[in-house]
């Protein structure tokens, strides 16, 4: 039973569903990655759109949520492929099944709403649950293990950083001192504490615990590191044309999205004056979203959780293969050119 009516069938709204299949521009015969399946929404709309004869690697970290997905999938036949893993482990994954480059890559990142509704996992602060976070259940530190155990200024700092807190140090004092009293061990316990601390005034637009919650789900997950990296090497494995879809929900991921769309379309990264510039200048690549995308007021209506999406997406106009002679294509996906 959960807190939310006792059942786990959350429903999982897809975020931006017409502008992502129209971007991917997923068609019969093609192959496609969904990089952070869920419960498997936007792959269920890409495999319709991709029959016949179209695949679809559908990967997540989340073994129990892919296990729902797989559930959702069944129906849609062959062509799909479905595996538990980090989608940083995404070069050896593609390289591992021996695909043709693909048309699409999707990454829809953060959590899915089984996750934070009804899987009793620890990422809400209006439940009472034990303090988790984690994604991958078969990771070791937890939520609880950051807060009892990081010095303070280091809480501080973490909730700083990926929370954007401004009132970090005030909550990172009121955490060590309220874990002197007693382990914090559950979401409501430490949301109680994050509130108690926050001492604002006035109406809240959100609840005080929103932005540490935040910052504790990013760090536990470490849901920054290598997303730039992990961006380049999914862009090695398009082919011409081929396009990479990234929806992401703050906005450090955002910026970290934008950042590196610019590097891949030979732009400008740095903060240097123009005559200082070093930045190499290579296009590989074409924005096709100058600006963010955002979903508009009747999907923010119908889908609250959607209001903070912002969609980039980005396509390949460098040739792959040898002809390219850039030096782009890593040897590895010499296996994929028959
Ligand atoms: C916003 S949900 C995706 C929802 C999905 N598009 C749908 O329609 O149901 C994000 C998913 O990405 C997964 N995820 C987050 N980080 C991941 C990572 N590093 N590797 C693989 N999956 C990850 C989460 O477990 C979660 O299921």
């Amino acid at each position: 039973m959960t807190p939310h009516g006792g059942h786990t069938e959350i429903e999982h709204l897809p975020v931006m569903q017409r502008e992502v299949f129209d971007l991917l521009r997923c068609e019969p015969g093609g192959v496609y990655v969904d990089a952070t399946v869920g419960l498997g929404g936007h792959s269920l709309g890409i495999m319709e759109r991709i029959r016949p004869g179209g695949r679809l690697i559908g990967i997540d970290r989340d073994k129990e949520s892919l296990d729902k997905a797989a559930l959702r999938l069944a129906p849609c036949g062959p062509g799909l492929r479905l595996i538990h893993d980090n989608y940083k482990n995404l070069p050896l994954i593609l390289n591992n099944l021996a695909l043709p480059p693909v048309d699409g890559i999707l990454l829809d990142l953060g959590v899915n709403s089984y996750q934070l509704l009804a899987a009793e996992r620890g990422f809400s602060f209006q439940s009472d649950e034990l303090l988790d976070m984690r994604m991958d259940r078969s990771q070791q530190w937890t939520a609880a293990d950051l807060v009892n155990n990081l010095p303070e200024t280091e809480l501080a700092d973490l909730i700083y950083r990926y929370g954007e807190e401004r009132y970090s140090r005030r909550i990172a004092a009121a955490i060590v001192r309220e874990r002197a009293r007693a382990p914090i061990t559950r979401c409501l316990q430490l949301a109680a504490v994050v509130s108690r601390a926050f001492r604002v005034r006035g109406h809240q637009s959100i609840h005080p615990a929103t932005r540490t919650f935040q910052a504790l789900r990013i760090a536990v997950n470490e849901e920054l590191e290598g997303l730039e990296e992990l961006l380049m090497e999914a862009f090695d494995f398009l082919k011409p044309a081929g396009r990479i879809v990234v929806i992401s929900f703050h906005s450090l991921e955002d910026r970290i999205v934008k950042r590196t769309f610019r590097r891949l379309a030979g732009q400008c990264v740095c903060d240097a004056a123009p005559e200082l510039c070093t930045c190499p200048r290579k296009a590989r690549g074409r924005i096709l979203t100058p600006r963010p995308l955002a979903p508009g007021e009747d999907e923010v209506q119908a889908n609250p959780r959607a209001r903070s999406a912002r969609l980039r997406a980005l396509e390949r106009t460098e040739a792959t293969g040898p002809e390219a002679g850039n030096g782009s294509v890593r040897p590895e996906q010499e296996t994929w050119r028959s």
